[in-house]
């Protein structure tokens, strides 16, 4: 397939070497529907990798985007804080939320309290209990694979990727198995804005996220009660007692953030993987003729993809990096997406390289207390997909561009469309 998009991506090359050095600004979603944000971050490593954007849609912020400088901030929770939020939120999402009760959830938290909540779900993802949730995943995959058509576009998104996580999530919270895609649903609806994928209005996403915070409180209520406690998410927070006499608002925060952690990120990986190795035939080839090479192709694509293009946190007191004061009080968004191409750290970073000497040195979980609880859960979906497809299918061509997530934060796929030839 032919990379239809370099004109587009050299204009925006252009475009970002003619701003003002003050006039960058790499938070605008249309920059990532159209993936010309390389351009920015480029210039923004080189010239100013610590940098104030004082007017945004998401009001002033310091962009760090270089992989050593992310690396200092993410490690350093006592100056930089997760309290005030984790995302750039834009101005239209403040204005519509103020005066509405927050959602905390422990992502939202610093240490201590951040450290026992983590602490009551994460065995659900512990080594034991992944090696119990393999084969289960396996015999998914394997069934969602052979019910695919073959000589047909399809979307890959929709049949797959979406259809892989969304049965995982339902297994992790033990939620009913034959309503999996309201998780999609859920996810989908959380973290568009209005007039961008499933979510038409702030209205619609009020009401849908009522109807999630419904089916997961009476969740809440039959765990509870339940007098043997099972192993899924839900009934450890509601026996671990750390968690058990949670709020309403901060047990709806850790289900949003476990429902948005769960899908969207391993989603737009599988997406992400045959998107790249498409773009990279000599990759994909080099994959077919060795499968032992799936683990270091599995970390290659979390690094080239970066699912979530940023975290943000609030510095608590002045701090001097990169020659800048970020001033107590100050939003600063450390862009993974940039640290992850980052030459002075990593060896052609732009290149998608799937036998890299290093391919688990990246910033995509993020590291630090919140390094991510579910990365190996995420590594093995994608190992055991790859392993199914290579038993079944000599390749899977992408026949079109996909349609890329409206957002700064989620890195993704809205739909990618693909045909299968034939079968092994
Ligand atoms: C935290 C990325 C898959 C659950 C995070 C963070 C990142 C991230 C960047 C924040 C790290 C930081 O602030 O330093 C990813 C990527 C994934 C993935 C790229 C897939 C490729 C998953 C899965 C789950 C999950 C499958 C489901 C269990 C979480 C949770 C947190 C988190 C609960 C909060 C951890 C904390 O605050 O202590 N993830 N994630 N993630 N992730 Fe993931």
């Amino acid at each position: 397939m032919s990379d239809g998009s370099v004109d587009i991506r050299q204009e925006a090359r252009q475009q970002a070497a003619a701003l003002p050095l003050d006039q960058l600004n790499p938070a605008q979603p249309e920059l990532f529907t159209s993936d010309t944000m390389w351009a920015q971050f480029e210039r923004l490593r080189r010239e100013s990798p610590v940098h104030y954007t004082e007017n945004s849609d998401y009001g002033p912020y310091w962009s760090v985007t270089r992989y050593n400088d992310i690396m200092a901030i993410d490690t350093n929770h006592q100056v930089f804080s997760s309290a005030d939020g984790i995302v750039l939120q834009s101005l239209e999402s403040k204005a519509e939320s103020a005066g509405r009760p927050t959602r905390p959830s422990f992502i939202g938290m610093d240490p201590p309290k951040h450290d026992v909540q983590r602490k009551a779900v994460s065995p659900a993802v512990a080594p034991h209990n992944l090696a119990q949730m393999a084969p289960v995943i396996r015999e998914r995959a394997g069934k969602i694979l052979d019910d695919l058509p073959i000589g047909e576009t399809f979307d890959w998104v929709d049949l797959v990727s979406k259809e892989l996580t969304a049965m995982t999530l339902a297994t992790l919270f033990d939620f009913p198995f034959e309503r999996r895609r309201d998780l999609t649903y859920w996810s989908d609806m959380m973290t568009n804005p209005p007039g961008h994928g499933v979510c038409d209005s702030w209205e619609q996403k009020r009401e849908v996220l009522g109807q999630c915070f419904e089916a997961f409180d009476d969740m809440w209520t039959a765990r509870k009660d339940a007098v043997e406690p099972q192993f899924d998410m839900i009934s450890m927070l509601a026996h671990n007692p750390a968690t058990r006499d949670m709020d309403a608002h901060e047990y709806h925060g850790n289900v949003t953030l476990l429902i948005i952690g769960g899908n969207d990120t391993t989603r737009n990986t599988i997406s992400g993987s045959i998107y790249a190795l498409n773009q990279n035939p000599a990759q994909y080839r080099k994959l077919r003729e060795n499968p032992s090479l799936i683990p270091s192709m599995v970390s290659e694509t979390i690094r080239w993809q970066t699912p979530l293009a940023h975290m943000a946190r609030t510095a608590t007191q002045d701090y001097e990096i990169g020659g800048k004061t970020i001033k107590k009080g100050d939003r600063v968004a450390m862009w993974y997406v940039s640290g992850n191409r980052d030459d002075e750290v990593i060896a052609n970073p732009d290149s998608y390289i799937i036998d890299r000497e290093r391919p688990r040195q990246h910033l995509s979980f993020g590291f630090g207390v919140h390094r991510c609880v579910g990365n190996r859960l995420a590594e093995l979906q994608l190992q055991i997909i790859w392993e199914e497809i290579l038993a079944r299918f000599p390749t899977i061509e992408v026949v079109g561009e996909p349609q890329r997530t409206h957002s700064v934060f989620v890195k993704g796929y809205e739909t990618l469309p693909v045909i299968i030839p034939t079968r092994n």
